[in-house]
């Protein structure tokens, strides 16, 4: 049922998994529309129907069907094994992308969206939520099966060891961040997906009750910006909103803005997170990947550990009390002065501010093991080729996209690793994101790299 046979088109951007994350350049997603001939999208014309039997799902929580012409086409808001109709939004000459109107026959996992403004990013929907239509046990299979299929696909790996994704026990209410559009007249929402139109929104069912409340509390209040970040810390009850807010006359019920930083806890774990470091958006489920990782990176009992894009140094804080020596290197400044703060009992971590692609290359001391949480992009062929030369033996590598993730998995096996598992952890329950913890292993780095 998840076969996805040809390449995807180039995803949406409904909203990166933390927008700090999209501040750093990296290698760009390849064009999918592919060998120079770009996608026509079709905006403001009258749609073309079509009716489809949807087959498969595909990266970017696309269900997948055949075009009467044969071209694939990516279906937003469709479930596998149904009949739909579905109206043309954009088309390449190899793919066409199209928006389920009816359902002719519903799977038996389609559910009804909790959202008010789940749908397309049109009229009063705004599409930053991809799958709310599919029941939720569903939803973590399909996007187990896209790991495996990026693998497969990007990776070339054919028996991919992908375990099943850690799904969330209850998957609404987790966003600790959101990023809001402010309008002249004080109105707050988002932009939808696609169109870029305003919509005006009340609630987000999947960010915490407490970003809603002040998004309550800020609704037709404000004037004076147009973006409005709201973070909160779910388990010390912080928050950070950005920037300092200026009020309209007369309205009374005001919220506290224009805070620094904020304070949140993993595995009971305090990190200060300033305004525009990288912090995980789901504090419940970055518990479950970080033990996860924490768990996997110490199985070989390493004595020099790598934190590699270490951010406000998350893991280097929990993994320290266990090992002789952490190393940190952290690219932007306001992260690496979180990290001085959180990080600055534990005298053996030390910490490098600066590019990964420039610190790890002839690293003395080489790392035994290494963890390495790198944007959307992945990491790049240098870092690739610094961790093949050291005498790390064990890599936890934390990726928020399964194609890049797959690219840099087949240079590292290529040159020696194995790649012992894939865990798919679910932090983004409802959208199209997805979330892994890969892990290799290499018997005796010597042979291999610097020794
Ligand atoms: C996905 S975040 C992970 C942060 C951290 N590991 C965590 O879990 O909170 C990626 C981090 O890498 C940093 N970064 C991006 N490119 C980098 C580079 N070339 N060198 C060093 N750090 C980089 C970003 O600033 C960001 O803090």
């Amino acid at each position: 049922m998840t076969t996805s046979l040809v390449d995807e088109p180039a995803a949406f951007d409904p909203g990166a998994p933390d927008a700090s994350d999209d501040a750093v350049a990296g290698p760009a997603r390849r064009d999918r529309a592919g060998r120079g001939r770009r996608k026509r999208r079709l905006v403001d014309q009258p749609r073309v129907p079509i009716t489809l039997e949807l087959t498969g799902f595909a990266h970017g929580g696309y269900a997948l069907g055949r075009a009467p012409d044969g071209r694939i086409v990516f279906a937003s808001y469709g479930v596998p094994g149904e009949r739909v109709v579905a109206e043309i939004t954009a088309e390449a000459p190899s793919y066409i992308e199209a928006t389920v109107v009816q359902v002719l026959e519903a799977s038996p996992h389609r559910v009804t969206a909790r959202c008010q403004y789940f749908g397309p990013g049109y009229g009063q929907q705004c599409g930053g939520c991809q799958l709310q239509h599919i029941e939720y046990g569903e939803q973590v299979r399909l996007k187990t099966e896209v790991v495996r299929d990026q693998l497969r696909r990007i990776g070339k790996f054919e028996d991919a060891p992908v375990l099943p994704m850690l799904g969330q026990e209850r998957p609404w209410e987790y966003r600790n961040h959101m990023r809001f559009t402010v309008r002249r007249d004080g109105d707050v929402g988002f932009m939808q997906r696609g169109t870029h139109r305003f919509l005006k929104i009340e609630l987000c069912p999947i960010a915490l009750p407490q970003v809603n409340r002040a998004l309550a509390g800020v609704q037709g209040r404000t004037f004076g910006t147009r973006q409005l970040s709201v973070r909160v810390g779910e388990h010390t009850e912080d928050e950070l909103i950005q920037p300092t807010l200026q009020w309209r006359p007369g309205r009374t019920r005001r919220v506290r803005s224009g805070q620094p930083f904020l304070r949140e806890e993993l595995l009971g774990q305090r990190y200060r997170v300033s305004a525009s470091a990288f912090f995980q958006v789901n504090t419940r489920q970055a518990e479950v990947l970080v033990a996860y990782a924490l768990d996997r990176l110490l199985e070989r009992q390493p004595n020099v550990v790598v934190d590699a894009y270490s951010g406000v140094g998350t893991f280097a804080a929990l993994v320290a009390p266990h090992v002789d020596r952490v190393i940190t290197i952290e690219a932007q400044t306001a992260a690496g002065d979180d990290a001085e703060v959180n990080l600055g009992q534990l005298r053996n971590v030390t910490r490098t501010v600066g590019d990964v692609a420039r610190v790890l290359p002839g690293m003395d001391p080489s790392p035994d093991a290494l963890v390495i949480d790198p944007p959307r992009a992945g990491v790049e062929r240098a870092v690739l080729h610094a961790i093949i030369e050291s005498t790390t033996r064990r890599v936890v590598y934390v990726s928020c996209e399964p194609a890049t993730l797959a690219r840099d998995l087949r240079i590292l096996v290529d040159a020696g690793f194995a790649l012992l598992e894939v865990q798919p952890v679910d932090m983004f329950p409802q959208t199209q994101h997805i979330e892994c913890v890969a892990v290799l292993d290499r018997p005796d780095p010597r042979i291999y790299g610097r020794g």
